[in-house]
């Protein structure tokens, strides 16, 4: 059963299904059973004990969670059997001998590895003379499972999802039973034959086939005589055929034929599909090239499709051709296709049925909509080059839409009035355009379904959000990046179940209200870039916020002593005017991992208690007034990553106890979580139709799952890297304690800060020499020391630092030859400058002492020199964050939105608990 597009809130509830007119079963099985159950699974089979223990009228088994029970009228029996998710590492087969009506089993997703039976062998399962349904996806059964499982003859349906079967398609070692109705090998290693005869063509009777995400270059042989298969898909795999001759050899009975992501290439013709005349899904798309649509006959086709996925076609305008006979769809997705010129109102006029249009990632200009009212729920077309405003009656012509992403084009004036008829809309993007003008009335006061509302980056202007504003069902807001103005607005008081609110970039004025205090579901709070004063708003503490960011506005004055956030993991005080000193609370907070308090006034710290399990990862208090020691208590702030004190005036040394302190030793724990998509995972959106197959589809995940996370991608991302830090600080680490006056020796314990990629001690007044210890920085890729008063030779050693980029001692006291070998000869002259006595390449004054030393730089030099390395260092190091931002942005939108496997792979785990408990 494959029900297109399924919820996928977590629910775990159980239900014991009622099993009427059960009889005593065989005592012997049972009780085997029980106490197989007992010995292996109690402790993690708890799902299935819970229910049991409810209802244990002993011996029972029909009245378990799992079991089902025959008519108990004609002697009832066990005949469905569910053992899944119960991590059953092993299975003994010989046990399912005691029940011999076993019609279905469901072995699914136990992580087992192995078969076996002692008593009967391979042969194991013809005993099962009944036994129909066969389901051992989601365990890891290689190869050596297949003799198992040929022995059982009648099955109808096998299921070998998510294993690791390795070699052929279809496994040598596998006889199938010629009644084989559906057959499941998705996500193993299979991969194609050599042409020849196949156990597959003897499967006159398969209807349904799933290969997907396997190794498959061609098409399996014989696929052409199974006259029966209605449903198959290929999707993930290599194919890489000519995809007409391909298509040429397809089985004609089809109804579901998914291509998706294979390396096809060049040309594809949709009147080879015509014959096809039971065609109602069709997904086509290529991983390593555009497929070419060929030029069309004026060949109607034979099929009516209800559902079409293409991406990556150079389609151009050409998207005319078989679509113009098509009134039956219910789901088109054509994004990534160089679609061009106007949207395609015709489609929705055609298919007056449509429920989803998926455009995006085109290059489309213009935006004419329909002259129908059409009942289209989920329609997409961001990031195309849309030039247009939005007509005036779109809430006419749509009043049933749920999702609307307009966003990345570049729409202009104002959003239209008529929006506001659209009461079942969920979810609204209209970022990245060029929006002006008021929201309207209507809109904020009518669209009360609007659970996510985007509107970031136009130029919207006005108060956020008047007073009869009333989106009661609003989670997430954001509006940065317009021209919002005023102090906020009452209206937002409406948004009772408001979690996400970032107002960054807008001019919004004053002070923060009082009342803001009453918005108790607010967790993230983004507020950069205003004109905001007044002192730090302590109402804030009256809410459970994990994110506060109010950078670069004007708050002055001196941070509450007391602040308490037990909760807090990120807060974003840059680039105001705070003074006074920084309280101890925030360092007894277990949960901050961010402090970025960068150009404020701040002038101490106090350190009396530092939390035992303090999560501190990144500490940033460049470029404030501290004239005081580094105080050593901050090296219990173990988890630091990155640490900037620099340009202030701290004194004194560099406390040797910063070698306590992580900066990448430790690694961080993976769960740091992106909360904010618990709230969106909540959101899909469900079709009236869905194809019916007993293959599990990868059409389960739909469009809830895998498009909602792309917009918290790019939430979470659109950030420059200061708001990543809480990310990255699991990748980048460093020190900078530059422009400060610092003295001493640097310590030799620096050595240990193994995993430290950038460390900056510039400007300051450090004495003594080089410790050889820092050649142990194996990850070094930045290191500053200029601009000291450090002396003797720069240690040979430094020349293992295979990573560094970046490299700068001039301007201290260092003499002898330096160390021309290894990375450091890829240095410039610049990075040895102004020590007078530093001689060798690359400076252009010899090591034999007969030659006349060359005068240092003079003090304007100097100053000039020190910005620009300043400058340089910060580019390397804002140049490596950024490298890292792109991976993290990358891995993040490759696990969330990206049709990966990981993501597969979560959902595919997701979905069984649904199926099986969820199932109402
Ligand atoms: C497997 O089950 C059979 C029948 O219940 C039993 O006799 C045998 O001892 C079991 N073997 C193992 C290794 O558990
Ligand atoms: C297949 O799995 C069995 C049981 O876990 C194991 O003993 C065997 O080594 C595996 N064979 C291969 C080729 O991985
Ligand atoms: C497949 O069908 C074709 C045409 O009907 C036939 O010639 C061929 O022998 C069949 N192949 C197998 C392996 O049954
Ligand atoms: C693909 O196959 C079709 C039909 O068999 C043929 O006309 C076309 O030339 C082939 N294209 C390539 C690139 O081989
Ligand atoms: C479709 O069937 C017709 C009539 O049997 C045949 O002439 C034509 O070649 C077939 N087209 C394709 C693409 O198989
Ligand atoms: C679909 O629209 C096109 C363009 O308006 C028209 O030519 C065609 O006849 C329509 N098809 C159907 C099935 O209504
Ligand atoms: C707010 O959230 C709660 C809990 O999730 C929910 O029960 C309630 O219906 C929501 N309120 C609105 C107006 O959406």
């Amino acid at each position: 059963m494959a029900l297109l597009f399924i919820t996928i809130t977590m629910n775990f509830q159980l239900q014991t299904k009622g099993c009427v007119g059960c009889v005593e079963t065989e005592r012997m099985g049972l009780l085997q059973l029980k106490s197989y159950l007992n010995s292996l699974l109690i402790p993690k089979g708890e799902i299935f004990l819970k229910s049991w223990s409810h209802d244990d009228r002993s011996g029972d088994c029909c009245h378990w969670e799992r079991v089902k029970c025959s008519d108990a009228s004609l002697g009832g029996n066990i005949v469905h059997l569910s053992l899944n998710l119960l991590q059953i590492q092993s299975l003994n087969l010989s046990l399912l001998h005691s029940f011999p009506q076993l019609e279905t089993l469901d072995f699914s997703s136990n992580w087992c590895n192995h078969l076996f039976d002692p008593i009967h062998g391979y042969k194991s399962l013809e005993r099962l003379e009944k036994l129909r349904t066969l389901d051992f996806s989601g365990n890891r059964f290689n190869n050596s499972a297949l003799p198992f499982l040929s022995a059982a003859m009648s099955l109808r349906t096998l299921n070998l999802g998510s294993n690791e079967l390795k070699g052929v398609f279809p496994p040598n070692g596998l006889v199938f039973p010629s009644s084989l109705q559906v057959l499941n090998l998705r996500r193993n290693q299979l991969s194609s034959t050599p042409k020849g005869y196949s156990e597959i063509c003897r499967l006159k009777y398969l209807q349904e086939l799933d290969l997907g995400s396997n190794v498959l270059t061609s098409m399996p042989y014989c696929l052409s005589n199974l006259t029966r298969l209605r449903t198959l898909d290929l999707s993930g795999n290599q194919l890489n055929e000519n995809l007409s001759s391909f298509v040429f050899g397809l089985p004609p009975a089809l109804e579901y034929l998914s291509l998706l992501d294979n390396n096809f290439n060049g040309s594809f013709s949709f009147n080879s599909l015509s014959n096809h005349t039971r065609l109602t899904v069709f997904k086509l798309s290529s991983k390593v090239g555009m497929i070419q649509p060929q030029s069309e006959t004026s060949l109607v086709p034979l099929f009516q499709l209800k559902m079409l996925t293409l991406h990556n076609f150079s389609l151009g305008n050409t998207i005319h051709g078989f679509l113009v006979h098509q009134h039956d769809l219910i789901f088109i997705d054509i994004s990534y296709s160089q679609l061009t010129g106007a949207f395609p109102a015709w489609v929705l006029q055609n298919n007056t049925r449509l429920q989803t249009i998926l455009l995006n990632n085109n290059l489309l200009t213009e935006l004419q909509l329909p002259k129908i009212v059409h009942g289209l729920q989920v329609f997409d077309i961001s990031s195309n080059r849309i030039h247009d405003s939005i007509q005036e009656d779109i809430g006419l012509v749509f009043p049933k839409l749920r999702y609307m992403n307009f966003s990345s084009n570049y729409f202009h004036g104002t959003l239209p009035s008529s929006m506001g008829m659209m009461k079942s809309l969920l979810m609204l993007d209209m970022s990245f355009n060029g929006l002006s003008g008021l929201l309207p009335k209507t809109f904020l006061s009518s669209c009360y379904s609007l659970k996510f509302l985007k509107l970031s980056n136009n130029q919207l202007k006005g108060e956020i959000f008047p007073e009869y504003a009333d989106l009661t069902s609003l989670a997430w807001l954001a509006l940065d990046g317009n021209n919002f103005s005023e102090s906020l607005g009452e209206g937002l008081l409406k948004s009772k179940n408001l979690t996400l609110l970032d107002i960054s970039d807008n001019n919004v004025s004053g002070s923060l209200p009082l009342w803001i205090d009453r918005m108790s579901s607010l967790e993230y709070l983004y507020m950069r870039g205003n004109q905001l004063n007044g002192h730090f708003p302590r109402q804030l503490q009256n809410l459970k916020l994990k994110v506060i960011d109010i950078s670069h506005n004007s708050f002055f004055g001196s941070l509450p002593r007391n602040v308490e956030f037990p909760i807090l993991r990120e807060l974003r005080l840059q680039n105001n005017e705070f003074i006074g000193s920084i309280p101890d609370a925030l360092f007894e907070a277990e949960l901050l991992e961010v402090i970025d308090m960068r150009n404020n006034n701040f002038s101490d710290m106090v350190l009396n208690n530092v939390a035992k399990a303090s999560n501190l990862g990144v500490l940033l208090l460049r470029s404030n007034s501290f004239e005081t020691h580094i105080p050593e208590k901050l090296c219990q702030l173990s988890d630091v990553g990155i640490l900037d004190l620099s340009q202030n005036r701290f004194k004194g040394v560099i406390p040797s106890c910063f070698s306590e302190m992580s900066f990448g030793a430790k690694k961080y724990d993976s769960n740091m979580s992106f909360d904010p998509v618990e709230g969106f995972s909540q959101v899909s959106f469900s079709q009236s139709w869905s194809y019916t197959s007993a293959i599990n589809l990868d059409d389960d995940f739909g469009y809830g799952a895998q498009r909602t996370p792309a917009i918290i991608v790019d939430f979470l991302t659109k950030r420059r890297y200061e708001a990543y830090q809480g990310d990255i600080l699991r990748y980048m680490y460093g020190l900078d304690l530059s422009s400060n006056q610092l003295s001493g020796e640097i310590p030799v314990e620096i050595g240990s800060l193994q995993n430290i990629v950038s460390l900056n001690l510039s400007s300051n007044y450090l004495t003594g020499s080089i410790p050889d210890s820092i050649s142990k920085l194996k990850d070094l890729g930045s290191l500053d020391l200029s601009n000291n008063k450090l002396d003797g030779n720069i240690p040979p050693v430094l020349a293992d630092l295979n990573n560094l980029g970046f490299f700068n001692v001039s301007y201290n006291n260092l003499s002898g030859e330096i160390p021309i070998k290894g990375h450091l000869l890829t240095f410039p002259e610049r990075s040895y400058i102004g020590n007078a006595h530093l001689c060798g390449l690359p400076t252009n004054k010899s090591c034999n002492p007969a030659s006349v030393p060359e005068p240092s730089g003079s003090k304007q030099a100097k100053e000039e020199e020190e910005e620009g390395d300043d400058v340089i260092d910060m580019v390397w190091f804002y140049w490596t964050c950024g490298a890292v931002y792109i991976t993290t942005t990358l891995a993040l939108s490759a696990i969330l939105c990206v049709d990966s496997r990981w993501s597969r792979e979560w959902f595919y785990q997701v979905d069984p608990l649904v199926r099986s408990f969820a199932r109402k």
